[in-house]
């Protein structure tokens, strides 16, 4: 139990049961499971209302990129809502908070991106800057271009919009979404290329889908192409080397405007605040960012937009025209000044060098799970990381998923205290930016002893040959490497 504890742990779990739908709640075991409430957190580290203290391996959800429980963040909140909570950002009305961040993003923004919409989260920004695209076109007088191009296990969000750009296919049964104009190609996954294709063939393969699509539907019918540079919800997916480069050509070739999503990449995690130009050499069009831009300890979100677009479609060509996108909460003036004291911190500490140097460290300690008979693939980039895990690692067959090999590497990672992320048969990590080396080796300890104790479970079970190992103990540790 937490010391001194605010909260009474049955009263949770039953009103929880009894009323809280949770994001992608699974509704076969609605109300019946035991809810894991997280009631205080410090550093990496975040308590349940049981008192186990967790690392937490997911970074709240890709977010907590400073790490919890900052007081100078909490005051600068505190001091925000008490001068002044809230008020209106339409027209131009405006607060001290919203103006500064956007000059602050403009200056660490990659190309032109000087002109900034703020939102309040990932969905809406990729919402917005979708909007932004059709809005542009049909100012232009270019009304055609409507058609986005997008990708399979992509994730964008969670509105009409940015859901229908998504392309995990578990999230797409029973919704409505936007079909007519919205074109899904293949996953860029390396570890799903055809046998026998080498990753460069492969590149240009994945390069070849988006040229061959904007071909199909014509130049002037495709207004953008939106993509993260890895796809994070998808399965932390990295391209091949050199393929956001090349899309970003392809789009520039046939006037596609690329909308990059940098939500979880922005704000360190991939060792820069935007990581779009100095790792992958693309100066996107519009760049969309959230979660490690507060770090998560209030909602927001933004959409950079290149200077060049907004030329065309402002002063003398606008007489009359207003751009009808924006929330009540567009740069909340709150968050706007958690941000900023955020970014303050990220520069301050160098977060962005300490990711990129334990993030090398992150990729190289969890690699070493690769000797692991259920593990297929452990891939990542800096501070995000995919253990896929595979019932035939010749065949790089998914374990069926009545196996639940996620949910069983969660609990076993959660019992030894770690919480990891489990998406069917991945675990993702994407861990506080503040992590140290010794907290990483402790990671992969956890979640190494995790999978042993889950192969020990199936085979255990039945569900899965044991005669090719003698026992899946047999894998026990291995030394640090
Ligand atoms: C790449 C990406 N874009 C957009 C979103 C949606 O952000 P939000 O949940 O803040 O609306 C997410 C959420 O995980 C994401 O990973």
């Amino acid at each position: 139990m937490i010391a001194n504890s605010l909260y009474d742990p049955e009263f949770l779990s039953r009103a929880d049961r009894a009323h809280h739908l949770h994001p992608w709640t699974d509704l076969e075991t609605l109300g019946t499971r035991e809810p894991i409430v997280i009631a205080e957190a410090e550093g990496v580290h975040i308590h349940d209302i049981d008192g186990n203290r967790l690392l937490d391996g997911i970074g709240g959800m890709w977010c907590v990129n400073i790490g919890y429980g900052r007081r100078e963040m909490a005051q600068a909140i505190a001091d925000q809502a008490a001068r002044m909570c809230y008020y209106s950002p339409f027209g131009p009305l405006a607060s001290p908070p919203a103006v500064e961040l956007s000059a602050r993003l403009a200056r660490s923004a990659p190309g032109d991106l000087k002109r900034v919409f703020f939102t309040t989260g990932g969905s809406t920004a990729a919402d917005a800057a979708l909007r932004f695209a059709q809005y542009y076109f049909n100012f232009i007088g270019q009304p055609t271009k409507k058609h986005i191009i997008t990708r399979e296990n992509a994730y964008h969000g969670s509105t009409f919009l940015s859901a229908s750009v998504s392309g995990k296919p578990g999230d797409r049964a029973f919704m409505e979404l936007l079909t007519d104009r919205v074109h899904h190609l293949p996953s860029p996954n390396p570890y799903r290329r055809p046998d026998g294709m080498s990753v460069e063939e492969f590149c240009d393969a994945k390069v070849a889908d988006l040229e061959a699509k904007i071909v199909e539907l014509g130049p002037e019918n495709v207004a953008c192409f939106i993509a993260e540079p890895l796809l994070a919800s998808g399965g932390v997916i990295v391209p091949p080397p050199g393929y956001q480069r090349r899309t970003f050509e392809v789009c520039r070739k046939y006037d596609v405007l690329y909308i990059s999503d940098e939500v979880v990449t922005g704000f360190g995690r991939l060792g820069h605040i935007f990581a779009s130009e100095p790792v992958f050499g693309v100066t996107p069009d519009l760049l969309l960012c959230a979660k490690g831009l507060t770090s998560g300890y209030v909602p927001l979100g933004a959409v950079l937009i290149s200077e060049a677009l907004i030329d065309r479609i402002s002063g003398v060509h606008a007489k009359g025209k207003l751009l009808s996108i924006g929330f009540t909460y567009s740069g909340h003036p709150v968050s706007c000044a958690a941000a900023l004291t955020n970014i303050d911190i990220i520069e301050r500490e160098g977060l962005c060098a300490h990711a990129s140097e334990s993030g090398a460290y992150f990729q190289k300690r969890l690699r070493s799970l690769a000797d692991l008979e259920l593990v297929g693939d452990v891939r990542g980039m800096g501070m995000m990381a995919c253990v896929e895990c595979v019932r035939d690692r010749t065949m790089r067959e998914a374990p069926p998923s009545d196996w639940e090999v996620g949910r069983r590497i969660f609990e076993n990672a959660r019992a030894r205290g770690l919480l990891a992320r489990p998406m069917g048969h991945l675990i993702v990590l994407s861990p506080p930016l503040i992590i140290t080396t010794a907290q990483i080796d402790r990671l992969v300890e956890i979640l190494r002893e995790a999978v042993i104790a889950t192969m020990d479970e199936l085979v255990r079970e039945g569900l899965w040959r044991g005669e090719s190992r003698s026992t899946a103990s047999a894998l026990r540790p291995s030394a640090v490497s």
